[in-house]
């Protein structure tokens, strides 16, 4: 078990790549809270860790609010006596369209949850691992940060920020024992899939897509997972301000 002992906060885990990250950790041996927006969604991921044999609890959450990132912290020190990885992988998107069709409310809602959720993050927890003298954070950002393409421009910008930050936030934190790392997804199946792609996600519509991976085929929860799985165990110890693509090859 490679996180054996470890308690790790997973944003936005009631789906997609976060709740392969949740069961992936969870499966490993770290006690895992569950956050999520949808509570319903949260719930049954937190459940179904326990049903096997995992140690889970869901905490409703909204990551664009500093409360509901202290309450997080809260919650994972009182259940399980301590916090050691946090994964911001809760995000959203505007819909894949010209720049010109993108809403301030859209633009504002992105930034809020994709850039402005990782500040109330560190703001939150780098003071009690600064106290603690250990932390990982790992920051879910995409291929689009640093292979950006048209129809995503403010997406695009958004994870663009979180990996320039997650860097600064390396090399700031490293002194105090704590590393911050990113994972880059390419495209996968998960219920952002048709705002990426502008379009239903139909076999006709993926193909496009498909085409821009050489590796091809789509990036999956367990591609994820696993990454992350890698940069939050003791086996990263020397790894930080890295930017990790998980991608097939798509940004060569
Ligand atoms: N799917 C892809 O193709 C892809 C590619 C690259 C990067 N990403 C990134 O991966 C991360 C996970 O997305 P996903 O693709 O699994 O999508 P998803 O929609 O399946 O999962 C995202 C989860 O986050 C939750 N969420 C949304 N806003 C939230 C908030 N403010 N507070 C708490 N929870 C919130 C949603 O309820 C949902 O359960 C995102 O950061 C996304 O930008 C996705």
């Amino acid at each position: 078990m490679r996180l054996q002992g470890k308690v790790a906060i997973v944003t936005g885990a009631g789906s997609g790549f976060g709740e392969g990250i949740a069961r992936t950790f969870a499966r490993e041996g770290a006690a895992v809270i569950v956050n999520d927006l949808n509570r319903a969604a949260g719930e049954r991921v937190a459940a179904q860790i326990a049903e096997t044999g995992g140690r889970a609890a869901f905490v409703y959450g909204d990551v664009s609010r500093e409360e509901d990132h202290v309450t997080l912290l809260d919650e994972a020190v009182s259940r399980f006596g301590h916090l050691d990885i946090v994964v911001n992988n809760a995000g959203t998107t505007h819909r894949n369209k010209p720049l010109l069709e993108v809403t301030e409310a859209e633009f504002d809602r992105v930034y809020a949850v994709n850039v402005k959720g990782i500040f109330w993050s560190a703001r939150t927890v780098m003071p009690y691992f600064v106290q603690r003298g250990a932390g990982v954070m790992i920051n879910i950002a995409s291929t689009a940060g640093v292979r950006p393409r048209p129809g995503l421009v403010w997406y695009n910008g958004s994870k663009g920020a979180v990996i320039t930050a997650s860097k600064a936030m390396a090399a700031e934190f490293g002194p105090h024992n704590i590393r911050v790392n990113c994972v880059n997804p390419v495209i996968g199946d998960t219920g952002l899939t048709a705002e990426f792609m502008g379009v239903p996600n139909t076999p006709e519509n993926r193909a496009k897509f498909l085409a821009g991976i050489p590796l091809g085929r789509f990036s999956t929860p367990q591609d994820i997972a696993n990454a992350c799985l890698y940069l939050a165990s003791d086996e990263a110890a020397f790894i930080t301000g890295v930017c990790l693509e998980v991608d097939g090859g798509r940004c060569i």
